[in-house]
């Protein structure tokens, strides 16, 4: 039987590292290395850590934060921030203060847990556990969390493109087959009215049953293009070109009546590696909705704007994009409403094919980029759409 072994070897982490020094040295430790795991060795390793670390006494107080969990809370660190309230240095962030604040209540403590800050909208991913001293009793607790926008960006466009995929096979098998009985539809019409008399009233109907027909073949054309996979032309594209360029197509898309239109481009916003002819259809889709909403009376806004986008690693470094702001002064939309519209064939319009939105997200993705909504009812609505300047070189997929 091996001898038991001796206490002064354990390596449990629970002791306190200036009581053992050289519980951690190796044999080749060169005395330039740090010998021991002291107290400044931890701070570091915590401090360089690519996780968010935060730790606060038993009573309440700060006792430590890293520059991650700054960063993603998007906070600035202050001085005197160690040893104050936790409540108060993170009073914007409601969900880590009640998260925080249960810690010693908790009988299970949450592993790997996910939650939405409200403010930025970050996902981040998070595990508690508890801080206790040599007798087991607890002095504290850590909360260790990670960034996972990104990581949940790609996870959405995944699970969006799987259902994309099924639906878009059906709806092109359906669209295949109801194509040629419609043109046979629209012709054999045409051929009924031409042998009838221009008054009659059989002569105004066919004219009716050509026009439903035309119409439910432009639907059948759209769904076409839509389950298509889109092949990027990409080119050097000029923004205010394409919005420009899709401010006349919705015009003549949709009835733009008496609606006021701004553009704020501005002239030095930096060209993209993009598809012009995808990012005018982007533009004409949104501007429509917006015409649409408006039913002839308010105002849109189209603003643009160049930023750094900030990766949701901390070593990678922040990406060129533009952001375009659509924002129209309509009806506004419903949470429920908001939760379904990229959804493909999801519609409230008597006319409409619900295609609108779910290509402009298929777009927005062969992009690279992102798209968020905010609206509320009676508030109007703005489609925030974020295009890199570069394409997917530049990515850092986690
Ligand atoms: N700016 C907006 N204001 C209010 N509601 C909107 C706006 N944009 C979209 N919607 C809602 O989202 C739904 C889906 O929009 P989407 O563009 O995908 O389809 P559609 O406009 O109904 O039809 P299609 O664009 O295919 O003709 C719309 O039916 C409408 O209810
Ligand atoms: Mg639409």
């Amino acid at each position: 039987m091996p001898p038991p072994r001796s206490r002064s070897r354990s390596r449990s982490v629970r002791r306190p590292p200036a009581a053992r020094p050289r519980a951690a040295a190796t044999p080749r430790a060169s005395a330039a290395r740090p010998t021991a795991l002291d107290d400044r060795f931890f701070r570091q390793i915590v401090a360089g850590m690519r996780n968010g670390v935060l730790a606060i006494f038993r009573d309440g107080r700060l006792a430590l934060i890293n520059d991650e969990a700054y960063r993603i809370f998007g906070l600035a660190r202050q001085p005197g921030d160690l040893g104050r309230p936790f409540a108060e240095v993170l009073r914007d962030q409601a969900d880590i203060v009640r998260v925080l604040s249960s810690v010693f209540d908790l009988t299970t403590l949450p592993n790997r847990a996910e939650l939405r800050l409200k403010g930025s909208q970050r996902v981040i991913g998070y595990t508690l556990s508890l801080v206790r001293d040599e007798a087991e009793q607890v002095t504290g607790a850590a909360l260790f969390f990670k960034d996972l926008t990104r990581v949940e960006q790609i996870e959405e466009r995944e699970r969006l493109r799987d259902r994309l995929a099924a639906v878009g096979e059906m709806a092109a098998a359906i669209a295949h087959e109801v194509k040629n009985p419609l043109a046979g539809i629209e012709v054999m019409a045409g051929v009924l009215r031409r042998q009838m008399d221009d008054a009659s009233e059989a002569h105004t109907v066919l004219g009716d049953i050509i026009t439903e027909a035309k119409m439910a073949n432009a639907i059948v054309q759209e769904v076409l293009e839509f389950v298509r996979p889109i092949r990027l032309q990409v080119d050097r594209t000029t923004i205010g070109a394409a919005v420009d360029a899709a401010v006349t197509f919705a015009e003549n898309k949709s009835r733009r009546g008496e609606v006021a239109v701004e553009v704020s481009v501005p002239p030095n916003l930096p060209d993209l590696h993009a598809d012009y002819y995808q990012l005018t259809q982007l533009f004409t889709n949104l501007l429509t909705n917006a015409f649409e909403a408006l039913g002839g009376q308010g105002r849109v806004r189209i603003a643009a704007r160049a930023v750094h986008l900030d990766h949701g690693a901390p070593d990678a470094a922040p990406r060129e994009a533009v952001v375009v702001e659509i924002a129209d002064d309509g009806p506004g939309m419903s949470a429920e409403l908001i939760d379904r519209v990229f959804n493909p064939f999801f519609t409230t319009k008597p006319q409409g094919s619900g295609l609108g939105l779910a290509i402009v997200r298929k777009i927005v993705d062969a992009h690279d980029g992102r798209i968020d909504l905010e609206s509320a009812p009676g508030r109007g609505t703005t489609v925030r759409v974020t295009l890199p300047v570069t394409g997917d070189d530049h990515d850092v997929h986690q």
